[in-house]
């Protein structure tokens, strides 16, 4: 598809006034002769390859592997990707999901760069300027590509020194119908009196998590720490589809705590490896509010006084995608790809809002940005501030979100159920 084929959006509104703060982009794009503290190359094939359980699958890897290699940086850092197309018949791209990277760096094909043909190379570079949990993944045919296993888990640490207690990516991908937390399919063992999860939901679905056997507090989402975060007690956290939770979880003395992942499987946190863990326990009814965790902190910004304002209405209906008949995702009313973009000024202080009347439930994932959220249903946001690139929309449900537009490009909003994105449930947000 071509993003020049799309109009505008009639919803945008008229610029109230000018914002005065507006974060420096180019403290995200990399000096050209700068040299970089992280470099990597990461080489894509589409081949049968044998996950760390043992099992093969047949998909794609980074490197001979899947998950491909953990990319890890401090804060500050300048991350060099080599990108090497092996045999991805299709061509291959990376997304730095949650990073907001300058846009030439973003990785979307078909509006960012073109995907990368077998035998062709392409090199990104972004400055990791927000520490926290983040993954990459292939966004070209994403839908097959990502659930094939061509994606890997980035974290940015704000300190070269390792803080206290371990500090580990729980990375969950179900391959072939199989779930694994980095690749592997049984327990993850950690061994210490405390440890920081980061769990990262790489599927089409939210994943619930919940802790036994230990005290936890969710401290982060998607790579932005909560403020005041307290014990999250027995409610299970909510992975968005594409999102991040980070977890620290203290394990009672001699002891240790579960942090199952939507089931039986875990990363268990002993305090010595003798220690056995609790059995796995059912999953608890109660579902930690975000809307209502941690404590309240200023906002950056007045979110009631907005520059552009639009709304982001999911349906369903009949109608034709590539000449092909049948019932699909709609925008404001429109069938991609006329789904209107939203276009904005650098500068923008952006609200919008997101409803869902769908009948199925819908991760949505913001490129180049994250947002505040502001309501759900009306019911205001009173914890400690909670930032998304991924949020996930019940049916039903209707979100207010904020967000600076300081991050110049053209960038996506979509569905990360990546089927429903493939079947059009995306958004252009576009620089005037
Ligand atoms: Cu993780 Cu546009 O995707
Ligand atoms: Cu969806």
């Amino acid at each position: 598809y071509s993003v020049m084929s799309m109009g505008y959006a009639d919803d945008g509104g008229a610029r109230a006034h000018r914002p005065a703060a507006v974060r420096d982009i180019r403290s995200l794009v990399a000096d050209p002769r700068r040299a970089p503290d992280v470099q990597v190359t990461l080489t894509a094939r589409r081949e049968r390859f044998r996950l760390a359980s043992g099992r093969e699958s047949d998909g794609y890897t980074l490197n001979g592997r899947s998950p491909g290699p953990e990319i890890t940086a401090v804060r500050g850092q300048l991350v060099q990707v080599r990108l090497v197309n092996a045999s991805v018949p299709g061509g291959v791209t990376l997304h730095w999901h949650g990073v907001d990277v300058p846009g030439a760096e973003d990785g979307v094909a078909g509006v960012t760069q073109d995907a990368v043909p077998p035998g062709g190379s392409y090199v990104y570079r972004f400055v990791a300027r927000q520490a926290g949990t983040f993954w990459y993944h292939s966004h070209q045919l994403s839908h097959e590509q990502v659930a094939g296993g061509l994606l890997g888990a980035l974290v940015v640490r704000p300190a070269a020194a390792p803080g206290p207690g371990a500090d580990v990516v729980a990375l969950t991908h179900l391959y072939d119908g199989v779930r694994t937390v980095n690749g592997s399919a049984s327990d993850l063992r950690i061994t210490g009196a405390r440890a920081r999860v980061r769990v990262i939901n790489t599927d089409n679905g939210p994943m619930p998590v919940w802790v036994t056997g230990g005290v936890a507090r969710l401290v982060a989402v998607d790579g932005t720490d909560l403020h005041g975060p307290g014990p999250i007690g027995r409610a299970a956290v909510l992975v968005t589809s594409g999102g991040r939770a980070d977890l620290e979880v203290a394990v009672p003395a001699g002891g240790a705590a579960r942090v199952q992942i939507g089931g039986p499987l875990s990363v268990v946190v002993a305090a010595s490896a003798a220690v056995r863990p609790p059995p796995p326990a059912p999953r608890p009814p109660a579902t930690l509010d975000l809307l209502a965790y941690g404590t309240p902190a200023p906002a950056p910004f007045d979110a009631s006084r907005p520059d552009r304002v639009f709304r982001y209405a999911m349906g369903r209906r009949p109608g034709f995608l590539d000449g092909v008949p049948g019932l699909y995702w709609t925008v404001n009313g429109h069938l991609f790809p006329d789904v209107p973009m939203f276009v904005v000024a650098e500068g923008d202080l952006v609200r919008m809002t997101v409803v869902n009347d769908s009948g199925e439930v819908h991760p949505m994932h913001l490129h180049g940005h994250h947002a505040l959220v502001l309501s759900r249903d009306g019911v205001p946001a009173t914890g400690g501030p909670w930032w998304v690139d991924s949020l996930n929309v019940e049916d039903g449900e209707s979100y207010e979100l904020a967000f600076r537009a300081d991050n110049p490009g053209v960038w996506v909003d979509h569905c990360h159920n990546l089927p429903h994105a493939v079947q059009g449930l995306m958004v252009h947000l576009m620089y005037e």
